[in-house]
């Protein structure tokens, strides 16, 4: 073993000199014997788009249920393509735009024609992958029709409930979106982070010989990082230092908002509209699953991927300590120093941090600004879901983040006493006195207490 670590050691000091942060761990002889060195680490970039799902809206959007005929955008009289959703080498499925290419002739996913002209056709490719990822290419489609003259690539964080543009695209930036056009080589250091839009993906029509439209990752990677990623450190050591930098990157979803086909010309020909349509014959994304420095893998499971976390971390970016394992606070791992950067491995045990984040603050006993008090609800470590029990705590608020809700005080005539809880008035009870005592057995069931703890005029003769 020790002879083996020995051997293995050149070469991994190899790898992680380019930076590629592909080990997690490896064995080191101490004086004390082997022992386990610890390092940041991320699975390796692959494609993306092996593990997405695609949804179209509008759902129905895509050729050929009924089958239509299409007309060339460059000549209307050349009508000769056909769509048939029944017919398999007809249709033009959404999985067309994830298949292998190099096919001749290629694979497309096509929509309707604009034959509801002057209504707007548009159309949203949602990319969901249910997993957070961090881009690490650019994102390139290819069209088989003319780039649509507008465009909006979005981008979710959060599972697709929000969503922000990532870049406008459009023949006519100020026309389109009132924004000046831009490029990325406009971009600098201090603008990385800003959202243009350019022209320069979308003249579908005169450079027919260009079908793709982009999203620059790598561009701005070189901001940081120097023109062909030599310095690759300068780009991680940002990384490192600026969340808004690293959150640019990330997703969990994409859309691309498609707002208006290649017209070709200023006007649109009416009495062909077969002309005018989208059609998209692959979709590049290039990236690698979010494991907070804590995973070299990723593995697709059962529709699912997920990160299989080292450093006694867990859950799918492995981004809490495993249970039993809190010695400290959770924390990411580090690309510094390079090469190897720090694991931040979660420890065994308890840490008074911990401790305190699997209480709940439910609210605040003041009286005579002397009585801080805070309510509490413990817990699940995992599920975090409530415990059903409560406890007090005295400075809660001096201790921690959590207690900021709502003042309460001693109710009922209680009085603060000792500092320590409330001293309630014959026949009342509860931490704020809220409740009037139980008049005899049977009158609350547990569920009912509970709900008289949280909710006082629900049962106001509840008590413990
Ligand atoms: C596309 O998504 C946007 C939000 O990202 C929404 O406002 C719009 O209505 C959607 N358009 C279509 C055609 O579904
Ligand atoms: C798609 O479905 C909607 C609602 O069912 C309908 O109004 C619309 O005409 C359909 N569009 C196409 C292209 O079939
Ligand atoms: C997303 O993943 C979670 C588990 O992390 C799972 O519970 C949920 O069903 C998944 N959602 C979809 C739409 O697959
Ligand atoms: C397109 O326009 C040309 C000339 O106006 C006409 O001959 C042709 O039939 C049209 N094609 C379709 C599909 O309507
Ligand atoms: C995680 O805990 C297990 C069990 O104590 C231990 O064997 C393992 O080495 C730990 N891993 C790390 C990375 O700390």
């Amino acid at each position: 073993l020790i002879h083996l670590s020995v051997l293995f050691q050149p070469l991994l000091t190899l790898w992680t000199a380019w930076g590629h942060y592909d080990v997690c761990k490896s064995q080191i002889y101490t004086e004390e014997g082997l022992a386990w060195d610890y390092m940041a680490c991320q699975p390796e970039a692959t494609d993306m788009t092996k593990y997405l799902r695609v949804a179209l809206d509008p759902p129905n959007i895509t050729c050929g249920d009924p089958p239509e005929t299409y007309c060339a955008l460059e000549n209307p009289y050349m009508c000769n393509n056909e769509c048939d959703a029944s017919t398999e080498e007809l249709a033009h499925p959404p999985e067309l735009m994830f298949d292998f290419e190099g096919r001749n002739p290629t694979t497309f996913w096509q929509s309707t024609s604009w034959k509801k002209y002057p209504k707007p056709l548009q159309v949203n490719i949602t990319l969901s992958w249910n997993k957070t990822i961090e881009l690490t290419d650019d994102i390139v489609l290819t069209f088989e029709s003319g780039r649509p003259e507008q465009m909006v690539l979005e981008k979710s964080l959060d599972y697709g409930q929000t969503w922000t543009p990532y870049q406008f695209y459009a023949t006519d930036c100020l026309d389109a979106f009132t924004m000046e056009p831009k490029t990325v080589n406009d971009l600098t250091q201090r603008t990385l982070l800003d959202i243009i839009c350019t022209e320069d993906y979308s003249r579908g029509y005169v450079w027919k010989n260009d079908k793709t439209v982009r999203f620059e990752i790598k561009d701005r990677f070189a901001l940081f990082a120097g023109p062909r990623l030599h310095n690759m450190a300068s780009l991680y050591g940002q990384l490192d230092t600026t969340k808004n930098l690293r959150d640019f990157f990330t997703i969990t979803d994409l859309r691309i908002r498609l707002l208006k086909p290649a017209t070709g010309a200023t006007t649109v020909d009416e009495n062909n509209l077969s002309r005018y349509f989208y059609a998209i014959s692959d979709i590049k994304v290039q990236g690698r699953c979010k494991c907070n420095l804590h995973a070299n893998s990723c593995v697709f499971d059962k529709g699912k991927l997920g990160c299989e976390c080292e450093h006694n971390t867990t859950g799918p970016d492995c981004s809490r300590c495993k249970r039993h394992y809190h010695g400290r606070a959770w924390s990411v791992g580090s690309y510094l120093p390079i090469p190897k950067g720090t694991a931040n491995i979660c420890n065994f045990g308890s840490s008074n941090d911990y401790l305190l984040s699997l209480f709940w603050c439910m609210s605040h006993i003041t009286e005579n600004q002397k009585c801080d008090y805070c309510l509490c609800r413990e817990r699940d470590p995992i599920t975090l879901k409530s415990l059903g029990k409560y406890y007090l705590f005295q400075d809660f608020t001096s201790a921690t983040r959590v207690c900021d809700n709502a003042m309460l005080r001693c109710q009922n005539g209680g009085t603060c006493h000792h500092h320590q809880r409330c001293h309630c008035s014959p026949g009342f009870t509860g931490v704020l006195c809220e409740r009037a005592r139980c008049q005899g057995p049977g009158e609350c069931d547990d569920q009912l207490c509970i709900t008289c703890f949280l909710l006082l005029p629900i049962c106001p003769r509840c008590g413990l």
